[in-house]
């Protein structure tokens, strides 16, 4: 690792901008990529400078670990652009952070900050006219971090290639959400990975969320591997109950992800005067007050999803409605945050960068 003043980005241009053919209405998340992409490479022992190429594929050989035994982490963060033109992105310290304490879970090397958030600030100065303005467009930035080397052994790699790849978005679930509460399932346990952006963490997923949408859930809410009695997770957001007027949401764990727009939503509730209980949530008290109707809320926090609403839920076989507020907590603190990120309010938290 060299110190920051020798740290020289290798920037090779894309021939053309590929930017006239996108249509910036009508994006379905993840699905469109921008010109550029930074790779670094990890071998002999050290991370090599990183590099800026035109986005394409990468060459790699069948017997790279990443395949065979899923050496993977990744993050997901935000930029955007304020109304003049100014580009801000929210919390990315926080993305940093959380990357390489996933990377040691993985036994992948840690990456240094300096390469991070200088290789980050090229990418997004080639890219910035990706990045439209408008409440609601933003660049969905994906960092990630991959096992190269070849050989089967089961042990870590010892090549890495550190990347990041943009794509721009505008919402990441269109239409009602409905959750199924895991009664079978689990996505994490305690001592396990579920803390981590482990690549895996998120294809195990799959199964199960599938056979959810058989049933006309679009995601699963995780409850503990134990005994199936706590409401944890969703899978790609953590969840928050409105109780009365209570806000509800789960412990950071072991299995539980430590969500930036998570945190955010906390600081600002107790700003707002949001009563908020950071506990152990048990399926039967949500199911209890979705009963007795003092259930109003529930809705999913995460960078790709921002809040997401849930309209509805299930479990063993009966299915509840959410009541639809017109002054929700998830649209008072949507907007709240939104605001800040977008550079249209006061950010008294220091969150924009
Ligand atoms: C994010 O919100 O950035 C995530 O990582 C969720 C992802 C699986 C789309």
């Amino acid at each position: 690792m060299k110190n920051d003043a020798t740290i020289r980005i290798d920037i090779v241009k894309a021939p053309s901008s590929k930017i006239k053919s996108v249509d910036f209405e009508n994006l379905t998340f993840g699905n469109t990529f921008t010109d550029h992409m930074m790779v670094c490479d990890y071998e002999n022992g050290e991370w090599q400078q990183p590099k800026i190429r035109p986005y394409g594929p990468i060459e790699l050989e069948p017997s790279a670990k990443v395949f065979h035994y899923g050496q993977a982490v990744f993050e997901g963060m935000k930029a955007f652009r304020d109304n003049d033109d100014t580009i801000w992105m929210f919390r990315p310290e926080e993305n940093f952070n959380r990357i390489n304490k996933s990377s040691k879970r993985l036994a992948i090397p840690e990456f240094p900050k300096e390469y991070f958030f200088k290789s980050l600030e090229a990418l997004l100065k080639l890219d910035k006219d990706w990045i439209k303005k408008g409440f609601g467009n933003s660049l969905y930035i994906r960092p990630f971090v991959i096992a190269t080397e070849p050989g089967v052994s089961a042990s870590p790699g010892k090549n890495y290639k550190f990347m990041i790849i943009c794509s721009p978005a505008q919402s990441y679930y269109t239409g009602e959400v409905r959750v199924k509460f895991s009664e079978e399932f689990s996505r994490a346990a305690d001592g396990g990975v579920g803390f981590a952006k482990a690549a895996g963490n998120y294809g195990a997923q799959f199964y199960p969320t599938n056979l959810a949408k058989e049933e006309g859930f679009q995601q699963i809410i995780w409850t503990d591997a134990n005994s199936h009695e706590f409401l944890e997770e969703a899978g790609t957001m953590n969840i928050f109950f409105r109780v009365n007027d209570k806000l509800l949401t789960a412990p950071i764990s072991d299995r539980i992800l430590d969500g930036i727009t998570r945190k955010s939503l906390i600081a600002m509730a107790d700003v707002y005067d949001i009563p908020v209980e950071v506990r152990k949530i048990s399926v039967k008290e949500i199911v209890e007050a979705a009963k007795d109707g003092s259930l109003k809320e529930i809705f999913g926090a995460g960078t790709a999803a921002v809040i997401n609403p849930i309209n509805g839920f299930g479990y063993k076989g009966e299915k509840y409605e959410l009541p639809k507020l017109t002054e929700s907590y998830a649209s008072f603190l949507k907007d709240k945050l939104m605001k800040i990120q977008y550079n249209l309010a006061e950010d008294p938290f220091g969150w924009r960068y």
